[in-house]
């Protein structure tokens, strides 16, 4: 029996040593201690053995197993070392090879264009609010005072969704949700997307963007109009800029206008930018209408305000002196890398 044994743990021991991989080890230790190894059939043979030796081959067969365990133990942590340095020899990492370059993104024109906006009217107090895209008739046409059958509503420039919902067509409505929460006075500016049925050319788009502004306490006027505007001007397209409010109408404004600023092209002089003229139209705007007011749950008599409206995509066009303004929208890296 005691030879059995040593001949088991030899033939185990030389196995283990010539072992190369992980399976042969694998393999050893199920032969010599799985289930139906070697030393189990050892242990399966014990009633062969005389009932007074069997305590001493019993401890013979563990001592020969504990030595093969430790065996392939140690041989297997070498084998796992070994592995992980070939490993990690393949996989050197070559420091000097090109690097992979990551295109960093920027704002859009439209966008740099808009927070510079923002910046200045939030440094006169203004507070920047949205309103949605999808409108209500309501807040779209009906209380800016443009009522049913009004031609401002002619179902060709309008996207409707049904008779009571539409894209809505300008940021004005935004006007009329921020006055019927009925929060006085009122400082606001809007910026957002608009929707018109109109073909696509140099000047037009289906989706452009517009920026809102409405104003309302006691007693403004319209100096007060006029001096905002002046300054946004002056901060927005520089210091020399003047500003011309020119008649104009809107059902929502009354008295209403449209503004000009000198052109910061020629200074005024007539260039071909400003089509010769020496001004350029940059928005419309005008006294918030009494009746707007009062559609609105705001009394006319104690309460007064202006209102105007930026085409965004024209100011932006003007200030970067860009001619075209489907170059806004087609997503042009050689255009947009410009900004
Ligand atoms: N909503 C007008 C448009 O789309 C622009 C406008 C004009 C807005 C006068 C105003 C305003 O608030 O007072 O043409």
């Amino acid at each position: 029996m005691k030879e059995r044994l040593e001949a088991i743990k030899k033939s185990a021991l030389e196995q283990i040593e010539q072992a190369q991989k992980m399976e042969s080890l694998n393999a050893v230790k199920v032969n010599f201690l799985g289930k139906k190894g070697e030393l189990t059939k050892v242990l399966k043979g014990m009633k062969d053995v005389a009932k007074e030796d069997r305590p001493k081959v019993g401890q013979m067969v563990n001592e020969t197993r504990q030595i093969i365990e430790k065996a392939l133990e140690e041989e297997m942590a070498v084998l796992k070392r070994k592995i992980r340095e070939e490993k990690m020899k393949s996989e050197v990492i070559d420091v000097t090879l090109p690097g992979k370059t990551h295109e960093k993104g920027h704002r859009h024109p439209n966008q740099i264009a808009l927070d510079d906006l923002e910046r200045v009217f939030i440094g006169m107090g203004y507070e920047v609010v949205e309103g949605p895209e999808i409108e209500y008739d309501k807040y779209n046409f009906e209380l800016l005072n443009i009522p049913e059958n009004h031609p401002a509503k002619d179902e060709q420039d309008t996207f409707y969704i049904n008779k009571d919902i539409l894209l809505r067509t300008q940021t004005s409505p935004v006007q009329a949700r921020i006055m019927e929460q009925g929060k006085l006075p009122i400082r606001i500016i809007s910026p957002g997307r608009v929707f018109r049925s109109d073909e696509v050319d140099a000047t037009h788009s289906p989706s452009f963007h517009q920026v809102e502004g409405l104003v309302i306490d006691k007693g403004i006027t319209m100096a007060d109009l006029k001096g905002t505007l002046q300054q946004f001007a002056r901060e927005f397209f520089g210091p020399e800029t003047e500003v011309k409010f020119r008649p104009h109408h809107f059902p929502f404004t009354e008295p209403s206008a449209e503004v000009d600023i000198t052109c910061f092209k020629c200074g005024g002089e007539g260039c071909r930018m400003c089509g010769g003229s020496g001004w350029i139209e940059i928005l419309g705007c005008g006294m918030v209408h009494p009746h707007v007011l009062e559609m609105c749950g705001i009394d006319p008599e104690v309460y007064s305000g202006f209102a105007f409206g930026i085409g965004l995509e024209r100011v932006a066009l003007l200030k970067y002196e860009i001619d075209d303004m489907r170059l806004l929208y087609e997503n042009d890296k050689r255009f947009l890398s410009q900004f």
